[in-house]
């Protein structure tokens, strides 16, 4: 196993413990079946890179106290979670394998993945703004308000949902622009990538500059990411990747791949995992985990 997998590991399984300490615990009851299905998708694996990188941009600006950060990481990766439950849904993406298993409408139904998804974004904003309404520090308090807004910002219109809108509304197109496809990646996948290292960030007391260079590494990470999203979709292993491949050809879907080609995709989304980690060399902390992490996101396979 390289070091980096080993040292994944264990980041995985520090993650997987706050997501699972920050989701509610209910009764038998007559909504029951709606938290089930919640559960079901959120504790599907997942490869946990959202709040991994909160937790760890964090770090990278010597936050100490993780209570904070808990509450933003699960309500990340609640978002997350709720996105891809509603991406998956036959009048989006129409996919019936997610995370190694069925998809959530699959698994229950279209009413229970809808309010499930529902269900996972409101507790989200349920669990920061109570991490707020109990927050006695006012510097913290600040923090944590910029934080919520920040998370607000980049999962709504002008972030993650519009990305999907314009997702949807680029299907019916015969000719998508580079300008098109680049605004729609940086806002479905770019959106919550930034988010993920601003919160860190914000948290941590890091300055506005300092927070600025985070939100243009994010930006890079998360074009990379799509695009290597996008080649799996061509070219990706379905046991590994835990979804189906082929679903952007089915949905007549322009992506980086069948805007600029195999190999300029993977140099395009190799420069730009550099261009981060440079980035991150202009920064006063060093977080290499977090480096090789970036880096090792350019090889995934999954
Ligand atoms: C999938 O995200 C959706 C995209 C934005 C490309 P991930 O590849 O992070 O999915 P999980 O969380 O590991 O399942
Ligand atoms: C979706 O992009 C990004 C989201 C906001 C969910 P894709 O539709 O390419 O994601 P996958 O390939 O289904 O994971
Ligand atoms: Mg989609
Ligand atoms: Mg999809
Ligand atoms: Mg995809």
């Amino acid at each position: 196993m390289n070091p980096i997998d080993t040292e994944l590991k264990l980041h995985v399984e520090e993650v997987e413990q706050i997501l699972k300490e920050m989701f509610p615990s209910i009764e038998e009851t007559y909504y029951k079946r709606v938290v089930d299905a919640m559960a079901y998708s959120y504790f599907s694996g997942g490869k946990r890179l959202r709040p991994m990188m909160m937790l760890e941009s964090f770090r990278l600006f010597g936050g100490k106290n993780i209570e904070v950060v808990k509450p933003f990481m699960a309500a990340l990766e609640m978002i997350h979670t709720y996105s891809l439950i509603h991406d998956d849904l036959p009048a989006m993406d129409n996919d019936d394998y997610r995370r190694g298993r069925l998809t959530n409408h699959k698994q229950f139904d279209e009413a229970t993945a809808i309010l499930a998804g529902d269900g996972l974004l409101n507790y989200a904003f349920q669990l920061v703004s109570f991490s707020m309404v109990s927050e006695k520090d006012p510097m913290m308090l600040k923090r944590k308000a910029d934080s919520f807004y920040a998370l607000a910002d980049y999962a709504g219109v002008f972030g993650m949902i519009g990305g999907q809108m314009a997702d949807i509304e680029a299907e019916k197109k015969e000719l998508v622009t580079k300008d098109e496809l680049l605004f729609i990646h940086e806002n479905k996948t770019a959106a919550l990538i930034k988010a993920a290292l601003i919160i860190g960030a914000i948290l941590a007391g890091a300055d506005e500059d300092e927070v600025i260079k985070m939100v243009r590494i994010g930006e890079n990470v998360g074009l990379a990411f799509q695009i290597q999203d996008d080649i799996l979709d061509c070219i990706g292993d379905e046991a590994l990747l835990g979804k189906p491949i082929g679903s952007d050809a089915r949905n007549q879907k322009t992506t980086y791949v069948t805007l600029e080609g195999l190999e300029k995709a993977k140099k395009d989304q190799e420069q730009l995992s550099r261009d981060a980690i440079e980035l991150f060399d202009t920064l006063p902390g060093q977080n290499d985990f977090l480096k090789n992490l970036i880096l090792s996101l350019v090889e995934r396979k999954y």
